[in-house]
């Protein structure tokens, strides 16, 4: 193995919380609860795909023009913003840094691979710009997670084999897109949820070196 490519929003840091409450919020606002099951199927989801989940759920997918869902889209991103400018250092989830500093040291090439439109900004505001390689973000990319794209165009970049690469996601949509990769796939979260993972941690502190490379 040697790449490890991570997702950012609920493996760096916790601000999939955050794209939670920012679409609940909205939710309310159409009239459509959204509760944490729902959530766990927008994870890794971009952010149009998302709302178009949201208003099916409501069965109000035919409510809206294309402008009017932009707008929605855009007010939802409007106020994840606004709460993710608070995040500092402090919310990376714990084990992380010492991972990322471990992968450093062991001579291991380090990408991101997210959905999120947001991923630079997030990942400056965490202090961790420096810790990636490379960074590919939904800007860049044409066909969302479980698409393999975003993982595979991350794995180009930092010039190693999608079969020497460990993908590191918590999101269902996610680990299909690692595997679709044709790359190891470490999940974050719960192993009855991330079914498809080759490996599961519940804990961010559980990721080390040792403890991924031993199950391989
Ligand atoms: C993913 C998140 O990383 O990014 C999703 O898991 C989110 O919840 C998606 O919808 C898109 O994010 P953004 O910031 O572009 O709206
Ligand atoms: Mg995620």
């Amino acid at each position: 193995m040697k790449a490890f490519i991570f997702d950012l929003d609920g493996v760096i840091t916790d601000s999939a919380e955050y794209h939670y409450l920012a679409w609940k919020a909205l939710g309310e606002d159409l009239g459509i609860p959204i509760d944490r099951e729902f959530n766990e199927t927008l994870k890794g989801v971009s952010r149009t795909e998302s709302l178009e989940r949201i208003l099916r759920l409501g069965h109000r997918e035919n409510d809206f023009s294309l402008e009017e869902k932009e707008k929605l889209a855009t007010k939802k991103n409007s106020h994840y913003v606004s709460l993710i400018a608070k995040i500092t250092s402090a919310d990376i989830l714990p084990g992380i840094e010492t991972f990322l500093s471990e992968l450093r040291e062991a001579g291991y090439k380090i990408g991101m691979a997210s959905a999120s439109k947001n991923a630079q900004m997030v990942t400056r505001q965490l202090g961790l710009l420096h810790a990636f390689d490379h960074i590919v973000d939904a800007a860049t990319v044409m066909d969302s997670k479980p698409h393999p794209e975003v993982f595979l165009k991350a794995a180009e970049a930092l010039a190693v084999d999608p079969k020497d690469c460990i993908g590191v996601e918590d999101a269902v949509a996610g680990i299909e897109a690692i595997r679709a990769a044709g790359m190891f796939a470490v999940g974050i979260g719960e192993r009855n949820v991330l079914i498809e993972a080759d490996i599961v941690f519940t804990d961010t502190r559980d990721l080390t070196l040792e403890n991924v490379l031993t199950r391989i």
